[in-house]
Order: C-alpha cells, then structure tokens, then sequence
C-alpha cells in the first residue's frame, strides 16, 4: 500500500531567477519585492512550487553559487525581511517555496575562508588543503573551459585547496564535524523564514577519497542521511531536492530507502533530478526515434514511494552533456550548437525556443513529454513563452537575460537606464514579440498551451504517480507510453518525426481537447502529440 502522495510529487515547479525576475527600485537589478509584484503570473499560470536561485552575499563570480554569507541577502537583491515576505506572498497564493542550499563550496571571499587561509581557529580545518596538487587525481575538472585543476595554490596559506568548480569557490571540508553542524545551522535559518525545503545544490562532491572519482562517496550518503534526518526531524514537511548529474543508477542511492524494494521509504532525498534523460529528448526529436528516451526509462531504477523525480527541459546552466557518450556529445553539438560560442564546457548554452528553432510544435511536444513522462515537470523562467538567449554574453549569462513582461522599454523589466543584463531585443526573440502581456491577450500563444498542459496535469493524478508502460509500434518516430494510477490511465502518444503516424487508440477522452475519441486509428500529424485517458 503507498502511503498518501505528499505535495511534491504532483508538484508543477517554477525556477525563479531573482536577478531577471523584476526590479522593483531602479537600480537594473531584479529583485525579492520585484518577484513578488509577479507573483501573481506564476499562480495564473498554475505553478506550485517556486524554486529560487541563489541570493545571498556574493562576489557573483558563479551568479551567486559563490556565497560569502549564508545568513544573508545580496543587498541588489533586498534583505532578508524582503526574502521572508516573498515565501510569505508565494504562501499567501498557494505556491511553496523552495531555495538552493549550496553545501560544497563558498566563496573565497567567505570570512570563514579568509579564516582558514590564514590557519585560524576554528576555521583551519574548515577547507580541503594539501602541500601537493597530486591528490584526489581520478577526480574529473567540471568547469573544463576554465579550470586547468581542482587544486590552486594559496600564497597567503602556503598550501593548495581544493575546488571542483571555479578557484574563487573552495569545496568545504565535510569530514570536518563543525562543517557538518553549519550547514545543519544554516538550513535552519533559512528554514526559519517558512522555506519549504531545498534543492541541494552539486551533493556529489561533499567527501573526497583517495583512489576514487571523488563523486557519490558513501561518506557523502552518510551525511547526506544525516541531513534528511535533522530535517525530518524538524521540518516534516520539507523537501530536499538533490541535484546530483549522474546516471540513473548512481542517483539512485540518493534517494535512500532499499534499492531492491520500493516500498521501504527513501531517507535521503525526496527528489532527484533526472539529468540524462534531458539530453536524450532533444536527440530524440533530432533523430525522429524514440530509442534513446525509451532505453534511458528503461535504465531507471523505480524509486521509494515517497519520492519523486524532476524533470525539466532546460535551466540556468548550459544544457548538459556530460551523461551522453562521447560520440552522442559530439552529435548533439554539431546538431545542437553548430556555431562554437553555443558551446560551453561539455554543454550548450541555448535556451528551449533557440534550441528547437523556435518551431512552436517542437516546443509544444517536448513541454509535452515534460509533463506526461514521470518525474515533477520544473519550467524555467521564461520558457513558459519561449524566450530567446544571447550566446555573446559571459559564462551561461546568456540564457539569464530579463524576463520579457511586455513591450514597452526594458521589456517592462525595469525603469533603469541600465540592466545587469541587456534584454533579448532581436527580431524573432526580442522583447518586442515575445512577452507575457501578449501572450496572454492571445489565447493560441505557447502561454495557454502550457496554462493548459498544467491544469490537465493537475487533474489527472496518474501523470504524476503512475507507473510507466512504453508501447511499441513499427515508426520508431511514435513514442507512447501509459500512465497508469488508481484504475485510470492515460495514453500518450508523441510524434517525434515530420511524417505523419497513424496509431490504433481505444475508446477515452483527449484531456488537452477536453473531447471524447472513438477506438480507431487516429493520425498524429508531424511532431503532435495527445494525451487520451481511459
Ligand atoms: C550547480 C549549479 C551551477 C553552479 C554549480 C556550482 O551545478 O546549477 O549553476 O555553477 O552548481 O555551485
């Protein structure tokens, strides 16, 4: 018997940027009092979680995964008063919130790492230092383009520390008991401001081991237990999210529980995202074949019963390659980002509308496979009316540009002469055309087809908890699948080709065309899609 599904895992999760959001003082900022101004779109839309990027203190070296305070707010962005009244405002409209709670690293510009360097107690043990940079060597370099090492030399200590992303962000030292104990002091603060959970950001990393990757260490499991526990403890019903990008089998043990027996509940995470199905979506829609979304399905472990995976199709980093073969990476760049500047570390830096040519039925059948293959569906802020990136800014800025509200200066973003960053104005993606205030007078716009999917998502529980069961059928093109929950399924049929495919249905009812359809043959025309309940 599964227990009853909690609020998560028929969640809709928005990913808020508090930066591009909306600034509500002038300065080019976005801000907390800004996001709460737009609150009411994401209710109207029928989000109901939000989850918001990083705000704290910070150089902004990695956008504000660099924090130099945790028990604070970056001041562009408001204060911490302003940070408790937008959970409050998100509450008041029926959404939950939840916030990035970055354990590996600081920044080194974090007092505790300014401490440490110079060997101050507490603090000297509070990093990863070492007289030589030959340890930890099995350890891969994620930030590729721009780290030669995860090790940097520090004159001021005399010694190396370890980092796995960018050098102004030393990894904390976990096998250190008072680190373990901040990071308990620091979800409590925030907590403390009605937080409904967080989403855990790079959890592979915590421990490092000699003679191992360094990644999914079950020192860092234990850990990570200990966490949930101090959660469950204190905040029952709250979530974390892991956000660890490895195959379906190493994000597995993050969830906890019994790996052979689904009905032992999960004691480490409630939600995991599901990275490497991601890229074998847009590979699906490229080649017109379900193969490689059926085999990644196929290759995931069920999960405890009171968990969850998240899906989404893009965010705020490059669209991630790592979880394809080197062959399938080298495929997705030259179909995907044919010109060298999309291309960032092993990834791409495009957002979802730019990726799928802006062809509105390629973006239509991916946001539709967002939302009827399991796992919570998380929409990235501005795709909900297919924004457009700007691959000549920094880093992955590109796809962090101002939210596009309407047509009026600045996108209706801001009143400031200048932004943190320049608003997409070109003429397909620009501001001009692509804004909320125009998407929502037209009822046909990418807007309504999304407000639509989330209310059918809504009222049918076996898209969210129902168990999965691919179909076959000759054209590889058709990828159907059911979600069945409770007596009720629903059949999903996607074509991912530009031919037509005929495909035999049963009696049911269509949930998006709210219309009845006779057993027969239905026809799907180039890259359609249905959603038919029995
Ligand atoms: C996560 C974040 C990414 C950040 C990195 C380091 O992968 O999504 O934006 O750069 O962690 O904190």
């Amino acid at each position: 018997m599964s227990p009853v599904p909690t609020w998560y895992q028929t969640a809709v999760f928005y990913e808020l940027y508090v930066r591009a959001f909306q600034d509500s003082n002038g300065d080019g900022n976005g801000d907390l009092r800004g996001a709460i101004q737009r609150l009411d779109h994401l209710a109207d839309l029928g989000v109901t979680c939000l989850w918001l990027l990083p705000t704290f203190p910070s150089p902004l070296v990695d956008d504000g995964y660099d924090i130099a305070d945790y028990f604070g707010v970056h001041a562009d962005y408001g204060t911490v008063e302003d940070f408790r009244a937008l959970v409050e405002a998100a509450h008041a409209r029926g959404m939950r919130v939840i916030a990035d709670l970055v354990m590996n690293h600081t920044s080194d510009q974090h007092p505790w790492f300014q401490a440490s360097r110079r060997r101050e107690a507490p603090y000297d043990d509070y990093y990863v230092w070492s007289d030589t940079d030959q340890k930890y060597e099995d350890a891969r370099i994620i930030f590729l383009d721009t780290e030669p090492s995860n090790w940097t030399w520090d004159k001021v200590r005399g010694q190396y520390f370890w980092h796995r992303f960018y050098r102004q962000q030393p990894d904390l030292n976990f096998d250190n008991p008072a680190v373990q104990q901040a990071m308990f002091d620091i979800a409590r603060f925030w907590m403390g401001l009605g937080l409904d959970g967080f989403r855990a950001d790079a959890v592979p990393y915590l421990i490092e081991r000699e003679g191992t990757n360094c990644e999914n260490l079950p020192e860092t499991h234990a850990y990570l237990k200990q966490l949930r526990a101090f959660m469950d403890a204190e905040y029952p019903e709250a979530i974390l999210l892991c956000e660890a990008n490895q195959w379906p089998e190493d994000v597995r043990p993050y969830f906890g529980g019994d790996p052979d027996d689904p009905t032992v509940l999960g004691d480490e995470f409630h939600m995991g995202f599901h990275f490497p199905v991601m890229p074998r979506l847009y590979m699906a829609l490229k080649r017109g074949d379900r193969t490689p979304v059926v085999e990644i399905m196929g290759r995931t472990p069920s999960i405890p019963v009171n968990c969850q995976w998240c899906m989404f199709l893009r965010n705020h980093d490059e669209l991630t390659l790592e979880m394809v073969t080197e062959e399938e990476r080298h495929w997705m760049w030259r179909e995907y980002a044919p010109e060298a500047r999309m291309r960032l570390n092993l990834g791409i830096r495009r957002r979802l509308a730019p990726l799928l040519d802006n062809d509105r039925r390629k973006i239509e059948l991916l946001n539709s496979l967002l939302f009827t293959l399991p796992g919570s569906p998380i929409i990235y802020y501005g795709d909900e009316i297919g924004m457009g990136d700007d691959i000549w800014l920094h880093d992955r800025n590109g796809v962090r540009t101002p939210m596009q509200w309407d047509g009026s200066a600045n996108a209706g973003f801001s009143d400031a002469d200048s932004l943190y960053a320049p608003v997409i104005s070109d003429e397909v993606f620009g501001y001009q055309r692509v804004n909320v205030v125009a998407q929502k007078a037209d009822p046909a716009s990418l807007y309504h087809t999304l407000r639509r999917f989330i209310a059918a998502y809504k009222s049918q529980p076996a898209l969210a908890l129902g168990d999965l069961r691919f179909l076959d059928h000759p054209d590889p093109a058709l990828l159907a699948f059911e979600r069945s929950y409770e007596g009720k399924t629903v059949l999903c049929l996607h074509n991912l080709g530009e031919h037509d495919v005929r495909v035999a249905v049963p009696d049911g009812q269509d949930m998006l065309a709210d219309a009845p359809v006779s057993a027969g043959e239905v026809s799907l025309p180039a890259y359609g899609y249905r959603w038919l309940i029995q």
